[in-house]
């Protein structure tokens, strides 16, 4: 065991000043995920890297790091106007590279090991990289690594190549040919015009790949799986150590060059790398959604986030559509169990997707009455007359006539409470009117509806006659919500909505503007048949974010080739996990989503019919033994799963 010297003796902020008196700087650079550009895309950023790399300044030492997903740079200059990323200086240099506040000092070095923090790591070098074309999946995701970087000043990449050339010619005078000097002539002759164009620069560079386990046994199964996985991509990898036994030396050594500060000294693990190859190794590249929000995976297994109230997206309006069991359904419910907690809930379900989220969070379930007249907004109470009226006795002209017959009554004190009063006064100026009603009569009420969670309501529960009109009531409960970020969920009951396409264009309309979450979720335009095409390009129009679920066609001039793609690659395991593509219409997000679900998840989500019986029966009969709702669904999932 042996241990290092601390090679840092001050860091203000950012500013790193090491024991030989070197002064450099950390910063963090943000990735971009490249998974969301397309080639052309992918293509221009690496033009961008590449032209960096060729303008560096050649008595200045670059360290990148990635880290614990993370990419930052360490570097004796402070300006990379050039680099074309968002980049920031990064306040805790040793912090973020040893991964606590005070431990650095305490590295303990073993054979092949170090330990630190509690952790075993270990440093594996780049012995020789492949001769194959690389691009940016070159390294793996979600390993640490260092890249030490230093450019050639043009003059000594040139003397270098010419060695090549000129130990080729000297061949010619040889009776054999030499097919590798051959291949190694016009390697160096194309690199030596490429150098003098500037397309490409010569770098020394060193590669440590650091790996981190728990337990030593951890370790080692990481080494083995790197060692192998850098193997088919052509790369040699060295562990680094200190073992006479094992003809190791120099971890120590080879440590404290890793650390933030310490200036490169690139000898010993030393490469020539050229600009068209370097490029790809920068940690520049990150699977990233937005910054936090719900948990959810990428199609790589690694954990993104996604939040429909991300103050980046303009108006919330969402569009998840997909062919029937694919899970949307699910996936709404996902966002829902998450968001209910901070954001009160509307949903129009039909056929009970959302029947247990709302038991579970105690929300309400109108299966049975409503009151009309709740509200009061003579927009909205000619939308409901006519909802249970026949549309054609009533032209642009009547349908004034009957709004100003509505201003009247609600404006009169205090006006009636009573629908069907209402309705009596009503037909003063439209006689008989009453009579629309009296097939949904049993459905009216009295009652108001306070406010709550979650409202549900599954127009199964209703007769066709009720539907429209309750569908019109529990769109104005939602324009009365208060909080401003509130959501709305509009899943497959876009039938019954007919002869109300302009009304319901406007509330979508409205709710853009006032930042709620209206989410409507459709197998597509056949939803819409016998609607029009209004109502459906209203919804599709307005969606900022639109969420694609396994489909065939799609009919959306805003789905690129690109999205097209994506698409088609969903995977979908019923009962294991789903995907699903998520797109903005700026394009900036443009990731594939991936949702496992938890026991509780499964047993709330699901939509399988018939499978809930056990589930409401415990419910039911133990309900009155437990605290709350969520207490009785909680012990039932334990009971039937082991966990949560
Ligand atoms: N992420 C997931 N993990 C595991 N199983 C899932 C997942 N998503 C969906 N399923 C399964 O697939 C079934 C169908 O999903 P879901 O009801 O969400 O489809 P849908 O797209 O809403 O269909 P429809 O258009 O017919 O309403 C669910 O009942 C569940 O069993
Ligand atoms: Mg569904």
């Amino acid at each position: 065991m042996d241990k290092i010297t601390f090679p840092i003796v001050e860091v203000d902020k950012n500013r790193l000043r090491g024991i030989d008196g070197a002064i450099s700087y950390f910063f963090e650079i943000t990735p971009i995920d490249l998974s969301q550009l397309t080639e052309k895309e992918i293509e221009q950023v690496f033009r961008d890297v590449g032209m960096f790399l060729n303008t560096i300044d050649e008595n200045a030492f670059f360290k990148f790091y990635s880290l614990g997903g993370k990419a930052y740079v360490n570097s004796s200059v402070q300006d990379f106007n050039q680099l074309k990323f968002e980049l920031g200086p990064s306040d805790r240099p040793l912090q973020t590279f040893f991964g606590s506040i005070d431990i650095f000092s305490d590295v303990s070095i073993f054979d092949d090991y170090l330990l630190y923090n509690g952790r075993y790591r270990r440093v594996l070098s780049v012995l020789e990289f492949g001769t194959d074309e690389i691009d940016h999946q070159f390294v793996p995701n979600g390993v640490d690594y260092i890249l030490n970087i230093k450019r050639k000043s043009r003059e000594k990449g040139i003397r270098g190549l010419e060695k090549i050339r000129s130990s080729h010619l000297a061949n010619f005078f040889r009776p054999k040919r030499d097919v590798e000097s051959e291949g190694a002539y016009h390697q160096a002759e194309n690199l030596i015009q490429e150098l003098m164009l500037g397309a490409e620069s010569l770098f020394d560079i060193e590669l440590f790949f650091v790996l981190t386990g728990q337990s030593l046994d951890e370790l080692n199964s990481k080494t083995a799986d790197l060692i192998d996985g850098m193997r088919s991509r052509g790369v040699k990898l060295f562990i680094e150590g200190q073992s006479i036994k094992k003809c190791k030396s120099g971890l120590a050594a080879m440590f404290r060059e890793l650390i933030p500060g310490v200036v490169p000294t690139l000898l010993s693990r030393v490469h020539v790398d050229k600009t068209s190859h370097l490029k790809f190794l920068l940690p520049l590249n990150r699977s990233h959604l937005m910054d936090n929000g719900i948990a959810f995976e990428d199609n790589a297994g690694e954990q993104i986030f996604f939040d429909p109230f991300n103050a980046s997206i303009p108006n919330k309006n969402m569009l998840v559509t997909g062919a029937s069991g694919g899970g949307k359904s699910v996936f709404v419910n996902k966002l829902i169990f998450q968001l209910a907690k901070k954001h009160p809930t509307v949903i129009l379900d039909k056929g009970g997707s959302f029947k247990r989220i709302t038991l579970y969070h105690d929300g309400v379930n109108i299966s049975a009455k409503f009151n009309p007249l709740q509200f009061r907004d003579p927009l909205y109470l000619r939308e409901m007359v006519l909802s249970a009226c026949d549309k054609e006795h009533f032209n642009k002209l009547e349908r004034g006539r009957l709004l100003k017959s509505i201003r009247a009554i609600v404006e009169e004190n205090p006006g009636p409470s009573n629908f069907f009063d209402f309705l009596k006064l009503l037909e003063c100026d439209f006689p008989g009117i009453s009579l629309y009603f009296e097939d949904v009569a049993e459905y009216l009420s009295d009652e108001k509806i306070a406010e709550t969670p979650i409202l549900y309501v599954d127009v199964a529960d209703y007769p066709q006659a009720a539907i429209a009109p309750l569908i019109i009531f529990i769109l104005e409960y939602f324009k009365n919500i208060k909080n401003p970020e509130k959501i709305l969920v509009f899943d497959e009951s876009w039938s019954f909505l007919k002869h109300h396409a302009d009304y319901i264009d406007d509330c979508f309309r409205t709710f853009r503007k006032t930042g709620a979450l209206p989410i409507a979720i459709s197998q597509g335009l056949n939803d819409f048949a016998g609607i029009g095409g209004k109502l459906y390009s209203s919804i599709t129009n307005n969606s900022f974010i639109k969420v694609f679920f396994p489909q065939e066609c799609i009919d959306d001039p805003e789905v690129s080739e690109f999205d097209r793609k994506q698409i088609k690659s969903l995977r979908f395991q019923k009962g294991v996990c789903s995907e699903c593509y998520v797109k903005s219409a700026d394009n900036r997000f443009r990731k594939t989503m991936r949702l496992y679900l938890s026991p509780l998840e499964l047993e709330l989500f699901h939509t399988e019919v018939g499978e809930d019986n056990n589930f409401y029966k415990f419910y039911q009969e133990y309900r009155p033994f437990f605290d709350s709702n969520k207490e009785t669904i909680n012990s039932y999932v334990r009971l039937k799963y082991g966990e949560v």
